[in-house]
């Protein structure tokens, strides 16, 4: 009874959204387990706007936003690798070269709209150049931080793996216009993600991930 008791109460908390504003998500380690999953299956996507900050002294190639669907493991993906973050949509692969430092904040966001098929990265509130990906909308996304997924919720690989803290992590479900995006960059006012909200985030928690306050600098 006791045990069944703490399922009901876990299974109701992991359902309840949370306000972590001020907070971030710390991966101290690096493991193929440890991971956020949101899961945003309800959501039929046309466009898609993702914003988010990162902090990180990995050099290897990392996944920085992991979307998947039944049919593609890579519905939307933001991944690092050195000195260039790949955006893929519906497994479509486009390149962006970047000056990746280490040991600081990046806010990094994507945009893409199946009208067009066109996507875009935003890189610390510059636009990179519009590329095409794919026209196919997204169907009954899962998204995962802290891990990419090389198959529907699951199959993740170490050398994948995200070590580092992230936070502010926005989705929209349209393209949001570049003072929108500038706003976010800056930490405006900015209308909160519609589909994922840094402020109202429901989420599973697995492995060594922790919700900690986010370091500001003093002036
Ligand atoms: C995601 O949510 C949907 C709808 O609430 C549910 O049917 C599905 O089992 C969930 N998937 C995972 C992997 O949690």
């Amino acid at each position: 009874m006791p045990a069944l008791l703490l399922f009901v109460m876990l299974t109701a908390c992991a359902a309840s959204p949370q306000d972590l504003s001020g907070k971030m998500f710390t991966f101290p380690q690096e493991t193929d387990t440890a991971r956020v999953m949101l899961n945003i299956s309800t959501h039929n996507l046309k466009a898609v706007t993702v914003c988010l900050r990162s902090f990180t002294d990995l050099k290897r190639i990392h996944g920085l936003f992991s979307l998947a669907t039944p049919s593609s493991d890579n519905g939307v993906l933001i991944i690092r690798n050195i000195d260039k973050v790949d955006l893929r949509v519906n497994d479509q692969r486009v390149d962006y070269v970047v000056d990746y430092e280490l040991n600081t904040w990046h806010s990094i966001c994507s945009t893409w709209d199946s009208e067009s098929g066109l996507g875009q990265l935003w890189f610390n509130g510059k636009p990179l150049v519009r590329k095409f990906t794919s026209k196919s909308q997204i169907d009954k996304p899962l998204v995962t931080l802290g891990q990419e997924q090389d198959s529907y919720g699951g199959k993740f690989d170490i050398k994948q793996s995200f070590v580092g803290m992230m936070t502010d992590v926005h989705m929209w479900n349209y393209v949001l216009s570049s003072c929108e995006i500038q706003n976010y960059v800056g930490n405006l006012n900015f209308t909160p993600g519609n589909v994922l909200n840094w402020k109202a985030l429901t989420f599973e928690k697995t492995g060594n991930v922790l919700i900690e306050n986010k370091q500001l600098t003093c002036h």
